[in-house]
């Protein structure tokens, strides 16, 4: 448990815009800052921070909420968790009792293996400073490639014994179970393992046995995954074993070292894109940090989304060799059509930046960077110019490869740039190229409607159950209080400091003038009929309000916009940005314009009229429903009771200053 002050701490320290820039780049766009949404796939930013109130809105999907809730979705952590990442980026102590073995078994699955592969990693590189065999094998390895203790260190790198199953005895004698071991992949399941029975250590064996460790952080800096290279040069054994995909590493979304290079990323707005685990640490090595691998897989959509977040500039430094040639050829299409500025950045031989950089020193190897990047559609242009020179044939066909390029470029004035700059390198007409591109976007756009339009055609349970709740529509709308719900709250939370006179009756029916706020008016008016909220969602919102007012507080805006319950401040950031009201026009806090005093008593009034006779029109239409059923005895008390209500509903209209309307 965390103690409650120490979450008020967090949450004071947790700035919105510090938070949320360590995952995402925002531009400052008025008062608010304006980035890509990392939640959904979107190439033009719809993503609002604003830090006076500390929370974010995107939209284009909708998701809103303060830091905690940003980090529980980022990062898929639990509340609790996400404090306790945010204490520690802020350096804020948590003074939490330790688990006991009852609640360690308790904490959810993916938690449990969030700490196995954090014990794994610490083992590792015990393992490799304080034993022998890691000192002499796997330490020398890394010292042999040249290096440097603080990188060794800053990658976490580490070593796994030759021992078959060391990590995996040693794991399980520290309390770590089983079956996490071996959901995790740090432990292969033998074939002794009987289906169905419990895994015990007897069934394990270490995945890793004699390879130097490479930690695989997501970014959020917990350990998800290992890649483990061999030291042998047996062609047979492969080079690299990885963890295997699990419910906390999905191989399509991790990049090696966004972690670590982020914030790089961010100061540069360029990122670099090697293919290997050694090729982001040397770079780090030459003070380049800007650098990512995808780290065994070619890369996805979804890894692009994750640079895309940060920067758009995109350096792609593949190996000179025929499969660096194929994994940049795979990647290229993917970036352009994420919208990325696609450079490209060749090394001599067979080199890789790692190989590269060990031969030359820092400043050539940046000054090599730096000298050598070229726009890769110019240099692709440049390249096929050169090789079709005197082959008119062969010119046609690297025309179209090159057509094929650019009309992924989803950006109208990039793609025509291109068009032009591509035009005078092959020497051909702009208009030429311009009418080749437009033919095979109008094909591709076709193309993407027919498969949209199928797509609506079929049901989905989602869509089952739409037209299911349209059926029920009629009845839903009689009990339905929503809008009425929602409105009270979002007077309550907008005004509900207000103060406004209302005439109210003493103990001895006198009535006086009373000066009140409007959020003790509406919750007064609502006690006074009893009325209880339905939707789940709006009651838990109320409640909160009523808690603060039963602790004599003015729940103000900022309490439910930093509300540690996710329910409530995405409820309160829903309805205190509205898209038209996004920029500079906030209401500040507690600055109210006369007119609007006005209008939220008197919509307040509107509201609570409309709410209680609908509610009372409801309830008079269900007990009358069971007049057809019931005794005669019955009845009678049954049209008693209806006419009670039919007297309160004129007195509620006489109240609130209205006619019965019928
Ligand atoms: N890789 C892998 N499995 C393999 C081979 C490669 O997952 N059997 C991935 C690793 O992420 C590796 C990257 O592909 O880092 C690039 O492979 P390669 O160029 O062969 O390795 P290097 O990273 O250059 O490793 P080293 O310099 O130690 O040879
Ligand atoms: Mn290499």
């Amino acid at each position: 448990m965390i103690p409650k002050n120490t979450v008020e701490k967090i949450i004071d320290a947790a700035h919105v815009e510090e938070v949320l820039g360590e995952f995402i780049t925002l531009k400052k766009r008025g008062a608010n800052l304006l980035g890509l949404c990392p939640f959904h796939g979107e190439k033009s930013p719809s993503f609002t921070v604003s830090p006076v109130k500390g929370i974010y809105k995107c939209f284009g999907c909708g998701k809103s909420g303060n830091s905690v809730n940003f980090i529980m979705e980022h990062l898929q952590l639990s509340y609790p968790d996400a404090l306790r990442w945010l204490a520690k980026k802020y350096s804020i102590e948590i003074v939490e009792r330790e688990i006991t073995p009852e609640e360690r078994e308790q904490q959810t699955e993916r938690e449990s293996m969030l700490i196995v592969m954090q014990y794994a990693q610490r083992y590792f590189t015990e393992t490799m400073f304080d034993t022998d065999e890691g000192r002499s094998i796997g330490l020398s390895y890394f010292k042999e490639r040249d290096l440097r203790d603080d990188i060794i260190a800053k990658f976490q790198l580490g070593y796994s014994l030759e021992e078959r199953n060391a990590f995996t005895v040693t794991a399980v004698k520290n309390s770590y179970q089983p079956k996490y071991l071996a959901k995790t992949g740090m432990s292969i399941v033998s074939n002794r393992h009987v289906e169905g029975t419990e895994i015990t250590q007897a069934d394990l064996f270490d995945r890793y046995a004699g390879r130097v460790m490479f930690p695989i952080h997501d970014d959020g800096g917990r350990v998800v995954a290992f890649g483990g290279r061999t030291l042998s040069n047996d062609k047979k054994t492969a080079k690299y074993i990885n963890s295997p995909e699990t419910d906390i590493y999905n191989k399509s979304k991790i990049l090696y070292g966004l972690w670590m290079g982020k914030k790089a990323i961010q100061n540069a707005d360029k990122c670099f894109l090697v293919e290997g685990y050694m090729d982001v640490i040397a770079m780090h090595q030459a003070g380049i940090e800007n650098v990512v691998a995808s780290s065994g897989t070619s890369l996805t959509v979804e890894q692009i989304k994750s640079i895309h977040r940060f920067t758009k500039n995109i350096v792609v430094l593949y190996d000179g060799d025929e499969a660096g040639q194929k994994a940049s050829n795979r990647a290229i299409p993917l970036l352009l059509e994420e919208g990325m500025n696609v450079k490209l950045l060749m090394f001599p031989d067979n080199d890789d930046p790692d190989s590269f950089s060990r031969k030359v020193t820092i400043q050539e190897f940046k000054d090599y960077l730096e000298n050598n990047t070229e726009d890769f559609l110019k240099f692709k242009a440049k390249k096929l110019s050169e090789e079709s020179k005197n082959d008119p044939i062969k010119r046609a066909g690297v025309i179209k490869d090159l057509v094929d390029s650019i009309s992924i470029i989803p950006d109208n004035i990039i793609r025509s740039i291109y068009i032009k700059e591509c035009a005078n390198i092959m020497e051909i007409e702009e208009s030429i190229l311009q009418m080749e591109v437009n033919k095979i976007r109008r094909k591709t756009a076709t193309k993407a409607s027919n498969t949209t339009a199928n797509e609506t055609q079929q049901l989905t349970p989602e869509n089952v159950e739409e037209e299911l709740f349209l059926d029920t529509k009629p009845e839903k709308e009689l009990f339905n209080f929503d809008a009425e719900e929602e409105r009270l709250l979002v007077l309550m939370i907008k005004y509900g400091n207000l103060l406004i006179t209302t005439q109210a009756e003493d103990e001895v029916n006198v009535e006086h003038e009373l000066e009140i706020t409007l959020g003790e008016f509406i919750i007064f008016e609502l006690w006074r009929d009893e009325i209880a909220y339905e939707n789940p969602l709006y009651k838990t919102v109320l409640d909160e309000y009523i808690e603060q007012l039963k602790d004599l507080r003015l729940p103000d805006v900022k309490h439910f916009l930093q509300s540690p319950d996710p329910l409530i401040s995405s409820f309160a950031v829903n309805y205190v940005i509205d898209k038209h009201e996004v920029s500079p026009k906030w209401i500040n806090f507690g600055v109210i314009v006369p007119k609007e005093i006005d209008l939220a008593k008197k919509d307040a009034e509107k509201t609570l009229f409309s709410f209680k006779s609908r509610k009372l029109n409801a309830y008079i239409n269900s007990i009358r429903e069971s007049l057809k059923t019931c005794s005669y005895d019955e009845s009678i008390e049954i049209l008693e009771e209806i006419k009670r209500l039919e007297i309160l509903k004129i007195r509620i209209n006489l109240l609130l200053g209205r006619e019965v309307i019928k």
